[in-house]
């Protein structure tokens, strides 16, 4: 695992965006792993930017959503499906023929759906490059501290901290939904490469200790030390050296 400050979240966005486009165009059926999130924002705006300039067609490409929360339909703004469409799926045309899947927070049985969820990724998958954002305490898609390393795709109960975290995307903290569909720990290192992007000074703690290079369960982004290619970028402020 390689850690590398890259000076600004403009810069690392820019690089991962360039990394995305690259895969998809060296290969139209290529499998994306996205995340959602503040830390994304740019690395989509760019990326959609690129794709109209070079009018790639990613219609055979194939994308899996790291993550939902549970009770939000798709269509409520802060859902992750809402996120996704808003952000890069409608803003390219080529996206509404892709196969695009997200973990549905309003099934009925939601252990069933997480079933359904890991079953795609394997038999889809494996997804040649996995972008996460990572939490204040240690999250990599909701996979909060304590989280089974083993993990598949499952249902969490957000931590007081998670939920104080994003409600700085909701009206009222009230508002944050307590569960989500997550993929698990186990899921994400199916992907053949990861790329993990931090910004700003409330991330150093975590990326500090990922930078430790041992796995602890309560820092759950440090089972990606159990993978063989991962890279993190950061900005000034998130670097932990
Ligand atoms: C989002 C996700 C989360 C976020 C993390 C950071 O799909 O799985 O792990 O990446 O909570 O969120 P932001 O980027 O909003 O600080």
């Amino acid at each position: 695992m390689k850690i590398t400050n890259l000076g600004s979240q403009s810069y690392a966005s820019f690089y991962v965006a360039c990394e995305l486009y690259k895969q998809m165009n060296g290969d139209k059926h290529s499998k994306l792993g996205l995340a959602t999130g503040g830390t994304m924002v740019d690395v989509y705006r760019f990326l959609v930017e690129l794709l109209h300039k070079n009018q790639l067609d990613v219609s055979d490409v194939i994308t899996f959503n790291l993550d939902e929360y549970v009770g939000l339909t798709s269509n409520h703004p802060q859902s992750y499906h809402y996120y996704m469409n808003d952000i890069l799926f409608n803003q390219y045309p080529y996206f509404t023929t892709t196969q695009t899947y997200i973990p549905r927070g309003d099934a009925d049985d939601l252990d069933q759906e997480a079933k359904r969820y890991e079953q795609l990724i394997d038999e889809l998958g494996p997804v040649d490059i996995q972008i996460l954002g990572i939490g204040e305490n240690g999250h990599i898609g909701f996979n909060e501290p304590g989280t089974d390393l083993n993990s598949p795709t499952h249902i969490v109960d957000l931590t007081e901290s998670t939920i104080q975290a994003n409600s700085r995307y909701f009206e009222h903290e009230a508002e944050v939904p307590k569960q989500a569909v997550s993929m698990g720990l186990a899921s994400i290192l199916k992907a053949k490469r990861i790329i993990l992007l931090a910004f700003g000074e409330k991330k150093r703690a975590a990326i500090t200790k990922l930078a430790q290079k041992e796995v602890n369960k309560d820092v759950p982004a440090t089972i990606l030390h159990a993978h063989p290619n991962v890279e993190i970028y950061v900005d000034d402020a998130a670097a932990p050296f």
